[in-house]
């Protein structure tokens, strides 16, 4: 183990690809790229939401440039980044729009990581992949969000689909879309589950606080409640090899699961609906480390260990488990330090949490398999490298 080298995957990190960013800079209202004066300064500035905090944010080539997430990738020592175009996706298209688009961005996003250097030192690897876009906008037709997928197929470079929680307009529970996760996990496509539109924003009160408590909070929440409704609606019982990546460690979904299960065993509508205890589905799921904290991380990967003691017929407790189902991201290019640096902080944090994360800390392979192995393995390239 100690002479063979191991590479850093990051596994959550974004691109607005120039095409959507056109589509954005045509757009009147939200979402879209507008120009901003202040005095006498210009800039573009994003604007992702109706009534968004202090007026959206700064954008710029960050955003789209790959030569920027190249740079950023060497300055950070990330050997492999697989890229997802950032929020809001296509949901705020309509249909036949939508579809278009994911055609031509799914193409586009191909030729970024196909085009892009090898892989220093892990033989036959690129330095880019990718997560695609499927069109999940209401009035789409199921059949046509299946041949995205069997267009996603035949894009090498393109491992897995990035989706928010909408599903095509009433949540990732809707029973319509079984068709489609058949399709996904038998293309063997990971996805990406991620947040975009928060909790209902009264409930953060009127002081302006930022981006804070929509991004701390609301973000997690959105996608505790969507993974929530998923595993309600039987969803994992029904497809248990879907490969689900869930965005910001999964949100508040381990710390509330034993609390789930509970809700789950009382309720007479529930109680009997799924094959196992709720706490069950968190060893099928995979979790990005994009937690910042090592207390944190440490909880999330003892949750996932525990879950096999769940299983209708009983199980064990591995330890190790967990530090095989969680995988280092980075968020790029957003959470960008506020003043000039080299590196930036907030990678900086979740490398420093997985390191000193509590039994990983002594273990060079748990530290190996979150900072990157587990994600080649999970995106099939791990036997490429290491025969
Ligand atoms: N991270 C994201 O992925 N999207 C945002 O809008 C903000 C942070
Ligand atoms: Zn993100």
């Amino acid at each position: 183990m100690a002479n063979i080298r191991h590479p850093i995957v990051d596994v959550h990190t974004h691109v607005y690809l120039p095409r959507y960013a056109a589509e954005l800079r045509a757009r009147t209202s939200a979402p879209r790229i507008l120009n901003w004066t202040n005095g006498v300064k210009t800039e573009e500035r994003l604007l992702i939401l109706d009534g968004e905090p202090s007026g959206g944010r700064p954008i710029g080539p960050q955003y789209w440039d790959r030569d920027e997430k190249l740079e950023f990738m060497r300055r950070h020592g990330i050997n492999i980044s697989f890229v997802s175009s950032a929020n809001p996706w296509l949901d705020f298209l309509p249909a036949d729009r939508a579809q278009t688009l994911a055609h031509e961005l799914n193409n586009n996003l191909e030729e970024y990581c196909a085009t892009s250097p090898p892989a220093e030192g892990f033989s036959g690897l690129k330095t880019l992949y990718g997560f695609g876009l499927l069109p999940l906008v209401p009035d789409v037709e199921v059949s046509t969000i299946i041949q995205t997928i069997e267009h996603l197929k035949s894009l090498p470079h393109i491992r897995g689909i990035i989706m928010g929680t909408k599903g095509i307009g009433k949540g990732l529970d809707d029973n319509t879309l079984d068709p489609v996760w058949d399709a996904i996990q038998a293309a063997r496509l990971v996805v990406f589950i991620h947040p975009h539109y928060g909790v209902d924003s009264t409930a953060f009160g009127e002081n302006d606080n930022g981006h804070v408590l929509p991004l701390a909070l609301g973000f997690p929440f959105e996608t505790t409640i969507a993974v929530t409704r998923l595993i309600l609606s039987g969803v994992l019982d029904r497809f248990p090899d879907l490969r689900l990546l869930l965005a910001h460690s999964g949100g508040a979904l381990p710390q509330l699961s034993s609390r789930l299960a509970s809700c789950i065993q009382h309720d007479p509508i529930v109680a009997n609906r799924l094959k196992h205890d709720a706490r069950y589905y968190l060893g099928q799921l995979y979790f990005d480390a994009v937690a910042y904290g090592s207390e944190e991380l440490t909880f999330v990967s003892q949750t996932i260990s525990r879950a096999s003691t769940f299983k209708n017929g009983g199980g064990t407790v591995d330890p190790a488990v967990g530090s095989t189902r969680l995988l280092f991201g980075t968020d790029h290019p957003f959470f960008p330090p506020l003043e000039a640096s080299q590196k930036w902080p907030s990678v900086e944090s979740n490398l420093a949490a997985i390191r000193s994360m509590a039994g990983v800390d002594s273990k060079p392979e748990h530290q190996a398999n979150i900072l990157g192995l587990n994600a080649l393995r999970l995106f099939d390239l791990h036997d490429q490298v290491y025969t």
